[in-house]
């Protein structure tokens, strides 16, 4: 079967060295389509792909349906927002991802922005300390537990919100249950976000909630950019202006935000937050692996569109 491996924003050379050995060691063909510029050089690239395997790349309907052998999708990665679901379906293509494998990543970046932040963006002025503040974490899943059990190590307190969770799993896995945003984001002098885009997830953290937090709030963002009400986190900014916002997904409105806080808000230039060897050579051998045993043996273990 000939997979291409599309990633506009490449993994390390650890990485497709190893997604090949797996790959080409079962008998499949890899293509390899790395830091393209536009969107039809996928649209191009796909018309005689059977698999692939993608990171943040957008697989639209237009890509689909210029891919007529195509049978599955992996996104070597959690969040699978970037690839239409229904018009996958719709062309009988399973979609898979590949949940858990990049998490300590973004994880320690979590953690590293809260730092940062903490330490005035590492400039001279006075900063504070993580130890004693309490972290809220919105969505206690593969990515939340590891910035609360790391956060527990710097000694903070942590409250966890998750809807799918018991307040006993949240209890077992280190954290105080909360049982609303509301009291997630009043009890909290850190928000560190890990909830995916979806219809009922976009917009949903603006000036409401962000205004809750208590002075000095710090909010954390290495889930997605859609997620948050960017006209509601400008004014709560403007209004509050103990507020900060740190995130790994740049706002469309960031050269405003920085213009009018300067230290107080940062965003990385482009998406970081699994931009590690290591968490490329997990995510991506994962998602080759299943390529492989897709093919084998038909398993849809950690399809997303049943
Ligand atoms: C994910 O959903 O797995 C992360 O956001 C990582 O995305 P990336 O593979 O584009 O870095």
């Amino acid at each position: 079967m000939k997979v291409l491996l599309a990633t506009q924003k490449p993994f390390a050379a650890a990485a497709v060295a190893g997604i090949r050995e797996i790959l080409e060691g079962a008998g499949h063909e890899v293509a390899l389509l790395e830091k393209y510029a536009e969107q039809s050089d996928l649209v191009a690239a796909v018309s005689d792909a059977e698999a692939m395997i993608i990171r943040s790349d957008k697989v639209t309907a237009e890509v689909l349906d210029a891919a007529p052998k195509l049978k599955i999708v992996v996104r070597a990665g959690a969040g699978y927002d970037n690839v239409d679901l229904a018009a996958a379906t719709a062309h009988g293509v399973v979609v898979m991802n590949t949940p858990g494998q990049n998490s300590n990543a973004v994880a320690e970046l979590a953690l590293a922005m809260m730092i940062f932040m903490a330490r005035t963006q590492f400039t001279p002025a006075t900063g504070t300390e993580l130890l004693g503040k309490r972290l809220g974490v919105q969505a206690y899943g593969n990515v939340g537990r590891l910035v609360g059990q790391k956060a527990r190590a710097l000694g903070m307190e942590i409250s966890a919100l998750d809807p799918f969770l018991t307040d006993e799993q949240i209890a077992s896995a280190g954290a105080d249950p909360v049982h609303s945003v509301e009291e997630l984001y009043s009890s909290s002098n850190y928000v560190s976000i890990h909830i995916p885009a979806l219809p009922a997830t976009i917009k949903s953290i603006g000036y409401d909630l962000i205004t809750k937090m208590p002075k000095g709030g710090v909010l954390v963002n290495t889930a997605r950019k859609e997620v948050i009400d960017e006209e509601g986190l400008m004014k709560a900014l403007e209004e509050r202006q103990d507020l900060r916002y740190v995130t790994d997904v740049m706002p469309d409105n960031y050269d405003e935000l920085r213009e009018k806080f300067g230290l107080r808000v940062f965003a990385t230039p482009k998406k970081m937050g699994a931009q590690t060897a290591e968490a490329n050579v997990n995510a991506g051998l994962a998602a080759a692996r299943q390529i492989v045993d897709y093919f084998a043996t038909g398993c849809t273990r950690f399809q997303v569109n049943k």
